[in-house]
């Protein structure tokens, strides 16, 4: 694939970045990461990615391996090398390296890798036509405020909803959507109320959904932060995901029941314009 990565300190070809045996990411999932969109070469919400990844870090009890400014550098000079105009930054910092054991000592050294990945975000069919979206139990941790490497839930779950037919996957917990398996979960009512749930513990706080609510708000429009249930998602007038990796994505089939006339609706289009003029996409 020819790219340069981030390594420890170091941009290399890919084929030459190697991590320890002992890293924690490895043996524990120690680790956590942000994934920023690239749209022409710029990232997108890109201060809020790093504020995530600050918080992440902070829960962990992990070091920022490095000031900020200096991760913004790196962030960019990949985007340069590997000349990305359309995808996305990988940021990745595990706890270090360390003989296995689950405890772990203060203030060991962080490991810092990034890399790109070449993805176009804009226009795609699924950005036009929409996406269908599986119904399934959560299955993960009750930490999922922390952006963790450790992602098997995820993987196994969106693994299985493929298998079933499906583009993606909700999950579901007492009853209610939590997110996306790598995204925040919204529906619209009939009234027009844009619903998201609201930041705890059990979702991820998206830096997507954070902006859209932004720009939703200078242009008077309702977001209503609480939990739905699958049968609400299932007869909501719209439905729709938020990314870096998806940006606005309209969802038009939950679980096996499609959303109005199974094509994404006006609301979901005019967020989605939104969107993209404030990330300096052309129409
Ligand atoms: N995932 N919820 C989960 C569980 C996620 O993994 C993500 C993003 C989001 C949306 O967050 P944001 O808008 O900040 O990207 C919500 C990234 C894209 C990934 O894992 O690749």
């Amino acid at each position: 694939m020819g790219r340069i990565v981030y390594i420890h300190g170091d941009f290399v070809p890919e084929e030459e970045a190697r991590i320890g045996l002992f890293d924690r990411g490895f043996l524990f999932g120690d680790a956590v990461y942000e994934v920023t969109a690239v749209i022409a070469g710029r990232m997108i919400d890109n201060d809020l990615h790093l504020d995530r990844l600050e918080r992440s870090l902070g829960e962990l009890g992990i070091a920022l391996p490095l000031p900020r400014p200096d991760i913004e550098a790196l962030q960019a000079e990949l985007i340069n090398r590997n000349l990305l105009t359309d995808g996305t930054v990988y940021l990745h910092v595990s706890r270090g390296e360390a003989d296995r054991d689950f405890l772990y000592s203060q203030g060991m050294a962080p490991k810092l890798v990034g890399f790109t990945q070449t993805k176009t975000l804009t226009g795609t069919k699924a950005q036009r036509e929409g996406i269908t979206v599986d119904l399934a139990d959560d299955p993960r941790w009750h930490r999922r405020d922390i952006k963790t490497a450790m992602l098997l839930g995820q993987v196994m779950a969106k693994q299985t909803a493929r298998a079933r037919g499906f583009d993606d996957v909700w999950l579901v917990e007492a009853g209610l959507v939590t997110e996306g398996a790598s995204s925040t979960a919204h529906v619209i009512t009939a009234d027009g109320r844009i619903l998201t749930r609201a930041a705890s513990k059990a979702t991820l706080p998206g830096c997507t959904q954070r902006a859209l609510a932004r720009l939703c708000a200078a242009e008077g429009l309702r977001i209503e932060e609480r939990a739905f249930t699958p049968k609400e998602a299932q007869d909501a007038a719209e439905a729709f995901q938020t990314s870096a990796s998806s940006l606005v994505m309209p969802v038009v089939k939950i679980g096996g029941r499609m959303i109005g006339d199974g094509r994404p609706g006006p609301m979901t289009r005019r967020l989605q314009s939104l969107y993209l003029e404030a990330a300096g996409v052309p129409a």
